[in-house]
């Protein structure tokens, strides 16, 4: 397997009134198929910017954002809106489903859009309903959802492409515990068993535990990473984050 992001050198300044911010300062990093990373620093430390770079979103000052062998920094506005649709999914804190649609038509959407044949459709749909555990709450709307349950409704949906790379900003924020704890074991299944390759960024060091490797971001850099996590334990990890940021 393969590595399927590469970053490299990446930034990104911000101009607001006459002054500068730079929210990235050269940043390289790489993710190999088949494996959850995380992206852990404080807040502003740049994740959001980095997680929008890397999708596509915005375009960057400096540096390469490489998918798959394709350079999206070099794309086109439309050739990379093209590429985002079609490779990469993203999932973000708030679930976006749309609130008048079951869980099972929040994840069809996208393909509803893109007119794809309904058998076609309900094949892939009951497909992610499966990845994600759902059976048994497709057919309820999102009201009648546990939080957790939500997002893994929106995982199913930025799945449904069978996307290249899965960008997630901190995809448990606004969860109990215990429904962060079963995403973050999802995404980590979704890597480990279905070979899918899970970039996810995050302020909290038990998130990070789940991941294989995860990259710590000050000030718009990367200082450093912490390999041989062991998910669920956050002490390891905030002491390793501690070493580094201090
Ligand atoms: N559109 C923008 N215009 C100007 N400055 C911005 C913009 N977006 C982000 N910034 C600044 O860039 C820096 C990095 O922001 P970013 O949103 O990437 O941080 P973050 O790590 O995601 O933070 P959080 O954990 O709070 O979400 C911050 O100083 C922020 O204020
Ligand atoms: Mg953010």
């Amino acid at each position: 397997m393969g590595t399927v992001l590469q970053v490299d050198n990446l930034s990104k300044t911000y101009r607001l009134g006459g002054q500068q911010i730079h929210a990235l300062a050269g940043v390289s990093l790489s993710v190999e198929a088949g494996r959850l990373v995380a992206i852990m620093g404080a807040s502003g430390s740049g994740k959001s910017t980095l997680l929008h770079l890397i999708g596509g979103l915005d375009v960057a000052n400096g540096g390469t954002v490489t998918i798959e062998n394709n350079n999206i920094t070099r794309m086109s506005d439309r050739k990379r809106t093209l590429f985002r649709r079609r490779r990469i999914g993203v999932i973000f804190q708030m679930y976006n489903l749309l609130p008048t649609l079951t869980a099972r038509e929040n994840i069809a959407l996208p393909l509803l859009v893109d007119g794809v044949a309904i058998s076609e459709i309900e094949k892939r749909v009951d497909q992610m309903v499966e990845l994600v555990h759902l059976q048994d709450r497709a057919d309820h709307r999102p009201q009648a959802l546990s939080g957790g349950e939500q997002q893994r409704v929106a995982i199913a949906r930025a799945l449904l492409n069978d996307p290249a790379l899965i960008l997630a900003d901190e995809p448990t924020g606004n969860l109990d515990s215990t429904n962060a704890v079963e995403v973050w074991q999802l995404l980590r299944e979704l890597a480990h068993q279905l070979g899918k390759t899970v970039l996810m960024v995050t302020q909290e060091a038990l998130a990070a535990s789940y991941a294989d490797r995860t990259y710590v971001l000050k000030d718009g850099r990367i200082i450093g990473k912490i390999d041989e996590l062991e998910p669920g334990n956050a002490a390891l990890v905030a002491a390793r984050y501690t070493e580094l940021a201090d």
